[in-house]
């Protein structure tokens, strides 16, 4: 009965949702991608090959596996099919792909639109990773976008000329060149010809796979604090990035849902703009951003690094009522001699730990820290959470005490064997 397991984002992204995706789809019939488009960026390390990817489920490498990009998703085929070829190229196959007829088509203008909308900013900009997704949301919602359904049906073309010109008239406005009708007409004509076998009602595929009690796993892209209603607007991303999103964006009903993993790092980092309370300017920063190799997959900015906030965390787990944590790169935080982990904000002289997403008060909240101790040596080995050294112990259960969800999976190196599973 509960069989939709659900993998997410517990801070601002980019906490290794890859690796754990990995490790449970290998028993999952079904991975899905329910929200987000290319701006997700999840690498994953199969066979000594390194693959990075956007919209693709990570699950498609799992044989006997069915990869499904739900109705949530906003998909740009020129980054599905470099992602495809990707994936062939390797040996591994892709008929096991569905695609919603439900979900967003991402063009050249939405991409375009997003670049213009951040030099509108100025001063104020998001930081977005610049693949067009809010635009392309902003159509969906506008009741004006191009659904795959639509892609591939006879009305396409005429749909891209009134969107095409709609959007030139956007981007004259705000400086940017015209983008050429023909072009995108010609080059997208022909991802409309190449996705048409993907294509089905996935809503229906997932419901009969339920009835015949086959495990699905929902593969979260960006994180609750990038999540638009509940993350720290308008520093967010431009869809719903928390377990309500499952539900939305791919069809599928509530009774069925099992365990909803939070997946974090030992420390914190983030991209893009906006607040982020327990941020490292110093030098422990740039260590941690070296050892932890963290620039982005999509993007390649070095992201910004910080200490583990659980208020925060606990924030996320609140909204999205984790029934466990997969924490990864406690490798990479045992490097140091000492480790802080914020338990609670300072705000205007008290003490809480409680969480706003209001500006005014994240920009202004003092982190009050815990201190342990670091140099948990090669901790790569360990595959028991009694094989941990004490201080690594300790660690994870200030997590666990301070949030009540325990920690399940714990990554301890990069490769896909480097976990411990409790
Ligand atoms: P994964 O799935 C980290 C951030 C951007 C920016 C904001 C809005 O790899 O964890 P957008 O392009 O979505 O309009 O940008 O959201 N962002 C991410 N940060 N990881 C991601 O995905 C992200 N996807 C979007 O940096 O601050
Ligand atoms: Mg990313």
């Amino acid at each position: 009965m509960n069989n939709i397991n659900v993998v997410l984002g517990a801070f601002y992204g980019d906490e290794g949702k890859g690796k754990i995706i990995d490790y449970l789809s290998t028993d999952a019939d079904y991975a899905v991608r329910f929200a987000g488009g290319d701006n997700a960026g999840h690498s994953i390390e199969v066979d000594g090959v390194r693959y990075a990817f956007h919209l693709l489920p990570s699950g498609i490498l799992n044989e006997g596996c069915k990869a499904v990009i739900g109705n949530g998703v906003v998909i740009n085929p020129r980054i599905l099919f470099q992602e495809i070829a990707s994936v062939l190229e390797h040996g591994h196959k892709v008929d096991n792909l569905y695609i919603s007829d439900k979900a967003h088509v991402l063009f050249p203008y939405h991409v375009e639109l997003d670049a213009a909308l951040e030099s509108q900013r100025g001063g104020h900009k998001i930081g977005t990773t610049k693949r067009g997704i809010g635009p392309a949301y902003c159509d969906k919602y506008e009741r004006s976008g191009i659904r795959v359904s639509e892609f591939i049906s006879d009305s396409f073309l005429e749909r891209l000329k009134e969107n095409v010109e709609k959007s030139n008239i956007s981007l004259k406005d705000k400086g940017f060149e015209p983008l050429n009708y023909e072009e995108i007409a010609k080059e997208y004509g022909e991802y409309a010809k190449r996705i048409k076998p993907f294509v089905c009602d996935t809503t229906t595929l997932l419901h009969n796979a339920l009835k015949e009690n086959k495990k699905i796993l929902c593969e979260g892209a960006q994180a609750a604090l990038l999540d638009i209603d509940f993350g720290s607007y308008p520093y967010v991303t431009s869809s719903t990035t928390t377990i309500g999103g499952v539900f939305t964006g791919t069809g599928m009903a509530p009774k069925y849902l099992g365990e909803v993993i939070g997946v974090l790092k030992a420390y914190s980092s983030k991209v893009g703009e906006g607040p982020f309370p327990t941020e490292l300017f110093d030098e422990i920063g740039s260590t941690i951003r070296e050892l932890g190799h963290e620039y982005g997959v999509t993007t390649k900015r070095p992201r910004r690094i910080g200490w583990l906030d659980l208020v925060a965390i606990n924030y996320s787990a609140m909204i999205n009522g984790y029934t466990g944590f997969a924490l990864n790169h406690l490798d990479t935080l045992g490097k140091l001699d000492e480790i802080k982990v914020c338990v609670g904000y300072e705000y205007k002289g008290e003490v809480s730990t409680d969480f706003h997403t209001e500006m005014d008060y994240l920009n202004e909240v003092k982190p009050i820290y815990k201190t342990f101790k670091g140099n948990f040596g090669d901790i790569s080995h360990c595959r028991k959470f009694e094989d941990l050294p004490l201080d690594a112990q300790k660690y994870v259960e200030e997590i666990e005490s301070f949030t009540g969800v325990k920690v399940k999976f714990i990554g301890v190196g990069a490769s896909r064997e480097e976990i411990i599973v409790r």
